[in-house]
């Protein structure tokens, strides 16, 4: 099929990738040229495991164009794709939505299009796409109806995994109020939900992986689904933070008690590691826009905003561990592991490092810091902050009075302990996401003190 995708961040280039991989002719567009230039020359702007590599191979179904002419109007399917940051309101910014939908209805011809919200979008948006789209397509022609339906096609993929999660999700939500929106999306991931693809060699298919459930709703629920199931993620790391926090002063570990009531199956194990908390560019803007909408609504979502508090609260846990331990914060060198906010992704947006380096930096300490991949995108969007990046993980301990585990990058797991210790004023470690082996680093000498 022929298919437009309109904006190439994360979810747009992903799904464009994805797409053409599997057999679709796809046209990514991006209003912003030189990123059209650098992605037609192979040239990935963000950090995701084998994103170049599959785009290597779905190259030739793959088109990198900044022109709506040349992209809308032979589309069978177009994707929204495009940001909705956060205002200081916590609803999202539409401006680019609304440009995006403009813009698609002064090229769409008369053929049946469906219009695919992807972009996370408040609830109603797709009836206000829909009438964007019509507004623009009657400006410019008015003697033949527009042919055309909006869909709302939520992405669920995380960042770091996001190839994994587009071939082989959980589900596909589709909500459509016209059926012939959903034929066109049936057909478009039919690969997907019969598995009938060649997996990449360096993606296999997992094998509990064989069909993939397709919900199939109304737009309003379909746009539901996805601020309620990144809001009920939060508010699992959230909880298990909670508890922690009473681990701690009852003297229970956080980390069996994440397993033993992720065990049971009503519960299950995942998003259930206690640590800093949740960042990145989704929880937190989705969890305000959810309450946003209810309260244009009348409604208080006291669930979602206490998620949200004690997400705060476990930044500011990193700060009174610290005073527990050093007494005096003032003057200290404190270094940081890990920027990102997640492992295996250069995505610093609502990175918990961010905020805690200025906490520190506040309080007077010098603070340094390593990360294998985010360290270059740290010093160029913070070069004033103060934070002095070293090029390796053992240099971060040089004079340090302590180390804090902020991004569990698998290679952390396994540094000389001994040697970093010894390169330490003193060997304390705040293992910020309960990732190191606490044995292992007491045995190296260290103090070693969990973040719940
Ligand atoms: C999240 C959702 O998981 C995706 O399903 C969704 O599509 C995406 O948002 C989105 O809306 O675009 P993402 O933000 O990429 O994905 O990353 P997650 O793996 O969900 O991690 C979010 C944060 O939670 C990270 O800072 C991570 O360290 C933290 N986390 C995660 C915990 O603190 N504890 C956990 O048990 C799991």
């Amino acid at each position: 099929m022929r298919v437009a995708i309109i904006g190439t961040g994360y979810v747009g280039l992903t799904t464009g990738v994805c797409l053409a991989f599997i057999g679709h002719s796809v046209y990514c567009l991006d209003t912003d040229e030189s990123k059209v230039k650098a992605l037609s020359a192979g040239k990935i702007p963000i950090y995701e495991p084998y994103l170049e590599e599959l785009l290597e191979e779905a190259r030739p179904n793959l088109h990198f164009t900044s022109s709506y002419e040349e992209a809308i109007p032979d589309a069978e399917v177009v994707f929204i794709a495009v940001g909705t940051p956060p205002t200081p309101s916590g609803a999202p910014n539409l401006e680019y939505l609304s440009q995006a939908a403009r813009s698609i209805g002064q090229h769409m011809n008369c053929k049946f299009t469906v219009v695919v919200n992807k972009s996370t979008v408040p609830i109603g948006s797709g009836n206000w796409v829909g009438s964007l789209l019509r507004d623009a397509y009657e400006q410019r022609s008015t003697d033949r109806k527009l042919e055309s339906a909006v869909a709302s096609n939520p992405e669920f993929l995380r960042e770091g995994s996001a190839l994994h999660d587009s071939l082989y999700p959980d589900r596909i939500v589709i909500g459509a109020d016209e059926p012939r929106a959903l034929e066109v999306l049936y057909s478009l991931y039919r690969p997907i939900l019969d598995q009938t693809f060649t997996a990449p060699t360096y993606l296999p298919r997992p094998e509990s992986v064989g069909g993939v459930p397709l919900l199939s709703t109304d737009l309003a629920s379909a746009e539901l689904i996805k601020y309620a199931a990144n809001a009920f993620l939060a508010l699992k790391i959230s909880f298990i933070n909670e508890i922690g926090m009473l681990a701690g002063r009852v003297g229970a570990n956080i980390s069996e008690v994440g397993r033993g009531i992720g065990l049971d199956s009503r519960i299950g194990p995942r998003f259930l590691n206690a640590g800093i908390g949740w960042g990145g560019s989704c929880f937190g803007k989705d969890t305000a826009a959810l309450l946003a909408t209810a309260a244009e609504y009348g409604l208080h979502m006291p669930i979602v905003e206490a998620a949200r508090v004690v997400n705060k609260r476990q930044r500011d846990r990193v700060v009174e561990k610290l005073l527990a331990e050093l007494k005096i914060l003032k003057g200290r060198t404190i270094g940081l592991l890990g920027l990102a906010f997640k492992p295996n992704t250069d995505d610093l947006r609502e990175a918990p490092a961010v905020e805690i380096a200025q906490k520190l930096i506040d309080r007077g300490v010098r603070v340094k810091a390593h990360d294998p991949i985010a360290r270059h995108r740290f010093q160029a969007d913070h070069p004033n902050m103060g934070v002095q990046i070293c090029e390796r993980a053992t240099d971060v301990a040089e004079g340090c009075d302590a180390l804090v585990l902020i991004t569990e990058w698998n290679e952390y797991r396994d540094l000389e302990w001994e040697e970093i210790g010894k390169r330490m004023r003193q060997p304390l470690i705040l293992d910020g996401r309960l990732a190191l082996d606490g044995e292992k680093l007491e045995r190296a000498g260290f103090r070693y003190v969990e973040i719940s």
